[in-house]
């Protein structure tokens, strides 16, 4: 396990939790490299990187094997090999399952999954290994089922057996893959597209056994420990970071 500064990639790292976790690493002086879609997004994320002796940020669809191994290959050229990878690029709209279109349901499965896959596959070559740590950003529709959740239900279950897969594959060679669960984490693009009404919002927040919504800093703070070498022999672990909410079945409403 190196020390700072580590190179830190965090695919879709230009906002809400992913983009926390990537401040934090940044503001303990790693090298962050940020990427995503929108090139708008991409700039504004790293102009926030204050502290990173490294900032840098590219343009992908993690959907896209080949532009996954441009970008992966153009942040190593910048910022080295990478020794904390992180996969949280995601989509999600509720809809009940007579609602989702064939390319909707893609949509989702393409992004949170195979766009899981195309990272860590194709990080291999650019990681540091032993050493390197890689930390999915799973949810827990990935083992409770949740209506008008289908695409994201059937997306994060996976994510989590390959996280538990490669943890088996990879573990000899020294690199270490998890998965970060977030539960109703407020003030993030995910909340409000699933729990768009504040009243409604208060009691979820009441559902949750320590009471209160989760912020992106109970997320970084779970990352950063992941990627340390006080986590060293942890792999192919799933941690919610939730205040207990999974532990009722995640409801949506209290
Ligand atoms: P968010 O702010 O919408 O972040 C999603 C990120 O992914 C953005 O940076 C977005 O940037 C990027 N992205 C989307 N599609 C992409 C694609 N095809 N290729 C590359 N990048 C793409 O979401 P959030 O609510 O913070 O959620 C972050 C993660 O936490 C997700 O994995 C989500 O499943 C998980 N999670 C969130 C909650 C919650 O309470 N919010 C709860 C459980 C789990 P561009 O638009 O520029 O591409
Ligand atoms: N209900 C039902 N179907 C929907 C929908 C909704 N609310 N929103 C999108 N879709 C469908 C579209 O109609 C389309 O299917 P169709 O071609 O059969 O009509 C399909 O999903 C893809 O939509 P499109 O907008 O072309 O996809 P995209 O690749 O540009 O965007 C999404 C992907 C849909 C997931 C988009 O919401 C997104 O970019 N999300 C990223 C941010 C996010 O979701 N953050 C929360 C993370 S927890």
């Amino acid at each position: 396990m190196s020390t700072p500064p580590r190179h830190v990639f965090v695919a879709g790292g230009t906002s809400g939790i992913n983009l926390g976790i990537a401040r934090a690493f940044a503001r303990n002086g790693d090298r962050v490299s940020v990427v995503s879609r929108s090139a708008e997004n991409v700039a504004a994320a790293v102009a926030t990187l204050d502290g990173s002796p490294g900032p840098w940020g590219g343009t992908v669809d993690v959907r896209d094997p080949d532009a996954v191994q441009a970008v992966l290959a153009a942040a190593a050229a910048a910022n080295g090999p990478i020794d904390v990878l992180i996969s949280g690029a995601a989509g999600n709209f509720p809809a009940p399952v007579l609602g989702i279109s064939p390319n909707g349901f893609n949509a989702v499965v393409g992004i949170d999954l195979v766009g899981t896959f195309h990272v860590f596959r194709f990080a291999w070559e650019h990681l540091r290994r032993p050493g390197a740590s890689l930390i999915a950003i799973s949810a827990p529709q990935a083992w409770i089922p949740m209506a008008y959740q289908a695409h994201v239900c059937a997306a994060k279950a996976g994510v989590d057996q390959l996280v538990r897969t490669l943890a088996i594959e990879w573990g000899p060679a020294g690199v270490r893959v998890n998965s970060l669960v977030p539960g109703p984490i407020d003030e993030t693009e995910g909340m409000r597209r699933l729990m768009p009404d504040d009243t409604k919002k208060a009691g979820l927040a009441r559902a949750v056994p320590l009471q209160r919504l989760g912020t992106v800093d109970d997320c970084a703070a779970v990352a950063m420990f992941l990627a340390s070498d006080a986590a060293r022999y942890v792999t192919g672990a799933v941690i919610p970071v939730d205040g207990g909410w999974s532990l009722r079945g995640a409801p949506l409403e209290a």
